[in-house]
């Protein structure tokens, strides 16, 4: 799709694009937010660069794709801030593991996990490191065989946000095919940090497809690698991406904030004739 407001410049065959031309700093015109949300939903996760952003203009930019939301973990690596909005994402020489450092979407264990996240990083590694993988969810699904397709239909799995995040944090079933709110195309839904057992299979079995779906959605063709500048942004759908952050630059600094974007419904399964026998 052709943009006039900014230019999209895609950064891989499967998501992700690289907006240029836009000013994060300024407040920005009708035009340029609905296009914005196009350009969301056609490439799942958007990149900025060069955007010294304030707290102030990271809801704002945020708060075109709905209202913010609250990290749903009781023990988290990221550490909250005077917003309760905003999250500092922040490693040194003292850290000995990062927040999201396994291929995840974000607090999928909560019963509405978050529509998206907008990650900032203004400070990053000397030389290298740091990067950001991202992967589509859709591309996932879609490079399945028709026979696993059939299979999955209708199932559901957990997703235990406790081993992660401590007792008190939600422990939600969610189907492991799940249509996208706003798009309508099917998309995988689990992930290795949070989806522990599919309902209904017996442990080793459940234990075999769950192996068998993570590494399929790690594949190399569903994802692409996002190096990370001084104040560059990161602002990803929730709901049909994975992300994985590498902490490989360890005793360095790299450091930012995030805040997250409150989903608007649990994921739901497509309609198919298995899952309106089931409802
Ligand atoms: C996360 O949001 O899971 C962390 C991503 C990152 O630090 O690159």
């Amino acid at each position: 799709m052709e943009y006039k407001t900014f230019t999209a410049k895609p950064y891989g065959p499967a998501l992700g694009a690289e907006i240029l031309d836009i000013d994060l700093t300024r407040p920005l015109s009708d035009e340029t937010t609905d296009e914005l949300k196009k350009a969301f939903l056609e490439f799942q996760v958007l990149f900025f660069r060069d955007q010294e952003i304030s707290f102030d203009d990271h809801a704002r930019v945020a708060e075109i794709f709905g209202p913010l939301g609250q990290h749903v973990g009781k023990k988290t690596i990221s550490q909250p801030t005077d917003n309760p909005a905003v999250r500092r994402f922040h490693a040194d020489e003292t850290s000995k593991k990062v927040s999201g450092d396994v291929w995840h979407s974000d607090q999928s264990c909560a019963e509405v996990p978050p529509l998206g996240s907008m990650l900032y990083i203004h400070t990053v590694p000397p030389m290298s490191g740091g990067d950001t993988l991202f992967a589509s969810m859709y591309a996932a699904y879609e490079g399945l065989s028709d026979r696993m397709k059939h299979y999955l239909d209708g199932l559901t799995a957990l997703h235990d946000g406790v081993p992660i995040f401590g007792e008190g944090t939600p422990q939600t079933e969610h189907p492991i095919v799940a249509e996208h709110p706003e798009t309508g195309r099917k998309l995988l839904f689990v992930n290795v940090a949070f989806t522990t057992k599919i309902i209904g299979l017996s442990e080793p079995e459940s234990r075999a497809i769950l192996n068998f779906l993570f590494e399929h959605c790690a594949k190399a063709e569903y994802s692409i690698r996002f190096r990370w500048q001084p104040h560059s942004i990161a602002l990803w759908d929730n709901r049909c991406a994975h992300h994985c952050a590498i902490f490989d630059y360890w005793p360095h600094v790299r450091s930012g904030y995030r805040v997250q974007i409150e989903g608007t419904n649990r994921p739901r399964a497509p309609k198919t004739a298995l899952t309106e026998q089931a409802a």
